[in-house]
């Protein structure tokens, strides 16, 4: 299950993730927002950082206006690893090295062509572990989160 959450930054490429994710036959949660109303981004990158950190959802794709703003909240919850992306070779380091479990990008920085090819990469690749697990680990038991 995917966690999805945008502002209204976010809310047009949202839809359209949404879509995507359809096509491949891939399951999503929706945590807003649902109009392009300007609304407040932590409320909706939290709840989807929670079913993140809950493990009720396995990944997540949080956008807003840069991808900023929703990666901050989103790193700020145990057990997320959100990666703030505007290159497909982002994305697939981001997996690789870093096991990201969020994947966040700016619908006024990244075009969709872009933004579609990082959501395929980042969902079709995985962590290569070896020395990138005694990292990754250290995010978490260094930070307690
Ligand atoms: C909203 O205008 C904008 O600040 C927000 O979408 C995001 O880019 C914040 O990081």
């Amino acid at each position: 299950m995917i966690a999805i959450a945008s502002d209204h930054g976010g809310f047009h490429y949202k839809e359209k993730v949404k879509a995507l994710l359809l096509q491949m036959k891939l399951e999503c949660k929706d945590f807003g927002t649902h109009s392009p109303e300007p609304v407040d981004y932590p409320d909706f990158a939290h709840a989807a950082s929670e079913a993140v950190s809950s493990g009720l959802c396995d990944q997540g794709i949080f956008i807003c206006g840069s991808g900023i703003g929703v990666s901050i909240v989103a790193n700020k919850h145990k057990g997320v690893r959100a990666a703030a992306c505007e290159s497909v070779t982002a994305a697939e380091l981001s997996r690789k090295h870093n096991n990201a479990n969020v994947l966040c990008f700016g619908e006024r920085l990244v075009g969709w062509g872009v933004a579609e090819e990082m959501i395929t990469v980042f969902l079709n690749t995985n962590f290569e572990a070896g020395r990138h697990t005694r990292r990754v680990e250290k995010i978490h038991s260094l930070t307690g989160r």
